[in-house]
């Protein structure tokens, strides 16, 4: 796939989407949010694709927010617009069928702080610096920031991050549960593969259920979600990957999953 500001490889079952607007810090445009858009739609089509990764081009950041320089003349209709594409595409990402991975090698803030929230989970370089400065610019996150991230964090927390506008470093992102592991910059990418890449190696339609069930089961009260979850479990005996997998733990050997 080519793309103006996105950049789209594979490694294997893995793809890797770099957000590719380095002179802006990453900043996302319409643009690129359409392309976005454009990229997960093709990857839930593409069940070679077990697992992604969306990282930042450059050394110094994920993604410095949206572009101030476009939002900066809209008007209200504008504003609302732009919301509801960054909020689409976002919500693609979530609801993508495969994992998604934030590798934050930099500045996550304002809109790349709720990108990394939109992906499962996030794993940071040691100068990974997350916040949602929208404060300080006179307007409030509009890409799903005010919702994901006390979530994630917790309502306290997130209210003093929100309210603040302050930066945190990865060590606190760690600490709060905003990512879960921080590594050296230059072994990022490697370990988001290797994880990537155990996951690859799971059953893939068992892995795609575990998304859906922790995706949906959000959404749900505790008597639905469950519920919810024991249809998925029980549908799980449809596949042949069950008997695979099942049948490998018996006879002692590894599992040769065929998603089938
Ligand atoms: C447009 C941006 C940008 C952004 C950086 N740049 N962030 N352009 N939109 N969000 C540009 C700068 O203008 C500059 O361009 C170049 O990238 C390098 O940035 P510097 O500021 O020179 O770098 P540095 O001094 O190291 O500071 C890094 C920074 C700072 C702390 C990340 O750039 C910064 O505060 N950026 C804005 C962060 C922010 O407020 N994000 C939230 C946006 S609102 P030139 O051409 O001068 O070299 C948002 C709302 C989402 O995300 C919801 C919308 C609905």
């Amino acid at each position: 796939m080519d793309f103006q500001h996105l950049i789209y490889e594979t490694a294997g079952s893995i793809a890797i989407v770099t957000i590719n607007r380095p002179k802006a810090l990453n900043a996302l445009n319409r643009a690129l949010l359409l392309e976005l858009d454009q990229a997960f739609a093709a990857i839930a089509d593409n069940r070679s694709i077990a697992a992604v990764i969306v990282t930042g081009a450059g050394e110094k950041s994920f993604v410095a927010g949206a572009d101030i320089a476009e939002m900066s003349a809209f008007d209200l209709a504008e504003a609302r617009a732009f919301s509801r594409l960054g909020q689409r595409a976002f919500q693609r990402i979530e609801e993508l069928p495969q994992p998604v991975i934030a590798a934050v090698n930099g500045f996550a803030l304002g809109g790349g702080c709720e990108l990394a929230m939109a992906c499962d989970f996030r794993i940071a370089s040691v100068n990974a610096r997350f916040g949602q400065p929208e404060v300080t610019l006179g307007v409030i996150p509009g890409f799903g920031g005010t919702q994901r991230l006390p979530r994630l964090v917790g309502q306290g927390m997130a209210a003093q991050l929100l309210y603040t506008g302050d930066m945190i470093g990865s060590d606190e992102a760690l600490r709060i549960g905003l990512v879960n592991k921080v590594v050296p910059a230059e072994s990022l990418i490697e370990e988001a593969k290797a994880i990537a890449g155990r996951i690859a190696g799971r059953g893939p339609l068992a892995v795609i259920a575990a998304k859906a069930a922790l995706r949906e089961g959000s959404n749900l009260d505790l008597n639905r979600a469950i519920a919810y979850e024991a249809e998925l479990f029980a549908s799980g005996f449809a596949t042949a990957d069950q008997k695979e997998g099942m049948a490998a733990f018996l006879q002692k050997r590894k599992a040769e999953f065929k998603g089938e």
